[in-house]
């Protein structure tokens, strides 16, 4: 099997996970890139059996409408049962590095309404220790050199990412270099950094459910 075969066998699963659970009246939280992307080309062939999505960018956003679902405003959103999306690195606690699509900021808020975080992954993304992916960390434009002397300071190399500007009118960083052996605690050092948005570390909001896709199968972690 291809990554992209894994990758629509974990978006299946996410599926099967979910199916049991849909009713009429559910709104799911969508995330971003290409895992997702399949998960959303698979959830259309369901989509009059829930009320719709809340999209986790704009990209998805219209991917979900180009389906016929229905993409609706987070603010009008009373529950949000699950959340689906890919990850660029994951361990075994369930903790994330997301943001290499640099939706970052609305994937972390979706995840943190959603009652389930389920995230889809090729076994590719599964590490002992995050950070071989570089971290990325959404900024205010005006703060970015001050943000990437700080995230220095923590032992990284920050990259500017150029030529990208986030949903959010933002730029982003990439934190190479780093051995994160506590993500939680790095979550909250990065946070502190004024005019850090976001970091896409998802380790004080981790997965509650991390399929991983292998040519052995769809292994499931909680
Ligand atoms: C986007 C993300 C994606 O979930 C992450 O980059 C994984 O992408 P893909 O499914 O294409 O490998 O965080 O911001």
């Amino acid at each position: 099997m291809n990554q992209d075969q894994l990758k629509q066998a974990v978006a299946k699963a996410a599926i099967d996970y979910i199916l049991p659970h849909l009713e009429p009246r559910s709104i799911i939280g969508v995330g971003t890139g290409s895992t997702a992307n399949f998960f959303i080309d698979l959830l259309a062939e369901h989509k009059y059996d829930f009320a719709g999505a809340v999209a986790s960018s704009e990209a998805t956003a219209e991917r979900l409408k180009q389906h016929g679902i229905s993409v609706h405003n987070l603010n009008s959103v009373q529950e949000l049962e699950f959340y689906v999306d890919g990850a660029d690195e994951c361990n075994k606690h369930l903790e994330l590095i997301k943001g290499g699509g640099a939706a970052l900021t609305r994937e972390k808020i979706v995840a943190a309404v959603a009652k389930t975080f389920i995230c889809i992954a090729d076994d590719s993304k599964k590490v002992a220790v995050l950070g071989e992916f570089p971290l990325p960390v959404e900024v205010i434009p005006m703060a970015r050199s001050y943000v990437a002397r700080e995230l220095l300071k923590l032992g990284g190399d920050p990259v500017y990412r150029t030529g990208v500007v986030t949903d959010n009118g933002n730029v982003i960083l990439d934190l190479h270099n780093m051995q994160i052996t506590d993500p939680r605690g790095l979550e909250e050092q990065i946070n502190a950094i004024t005019g850090v948005v976001c970091s896409g570390l998802f380790a004080q909001r981790p997965a509650d459910v991390l399929l991983i896709g292998s040519k052995n199968g769809v292994e499931t972690l909680v």
